[in-house]
């Protein structure tokens, strides 16, 4: 028996979308196959990983564990949508700077698990970074450039306040 069909409504990156879906599409294979933002990324379709981590009204959460027609009427942010009138997010250009990025696979998730935490705590400790990003799994980096990373974007973000 073929999944039912609905019609849903949300903003992706600020952007009005209409999407037709079927009832067992994630919100991952939404972005990806509908939307073609491949930005996104399917490491595990088990909530395992946080490479497909997206903000769903402004928390992050593993698109792969989401259906698409529980997403209407919400708000969608994805990797493709932190750079502002082409300049990067403090989050991107922080990793840029401490080296961050390996094979770059775990990046996008952990750019938007990063941001979704500065923007409920503009000031992170250590420890908090770490937990925020617990859930987003990076086979490269150890970490420690990834977290001094987030340190960077959050004093930018606080100085840029002052
Ligand atoms: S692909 Fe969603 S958590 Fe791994
Ligand atoms: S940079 Fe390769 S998995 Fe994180």
């Amino acid at each position: 028996m073929s999944a039912s069909k609905h019609t849903i409504t949300l903003t992706v990156n600020g952007e009005y979308e209409q999407v037709d879906v079927s009832a067992n599409l994630t919100l991952l294979q939404m972005l990806r196959e509908k939307l073609s933002l491949t930005g996104t990324k399917n490491g595990c379709m088990a909530g395992e990983c946080g490479a497909c981590t997206v903000l769903l009204d402004g928390e992050p959460v593993n698109s792969c564990m989401v259906l698409a027609v529980e997403c209407d009427g919400s708000s969608v942010i994805t990797v493709e949508g932190l750079a502002k009138d082409g300049v990067l997010d403090p989050v991107q250009q922080a990793i840029i700077n401490h080296g961050g990025v390996q094979c770059g696979f775990c990046t996008p998730g952990i750019l938007i698990s990063a941001r979704g935490l500065l923007n409920r705590n503009p000031n992170p400790s250590e420890d908090e970074i770490r937990e925020a990003l617990v859930g987003n799994l990076c086979r490269c980096t150890g970490y420690l450039r990834i977290v001094e990373a987030v340190e960077e974007a959050a004093g930018r973000e606080q100085a840029s306040l002052k």
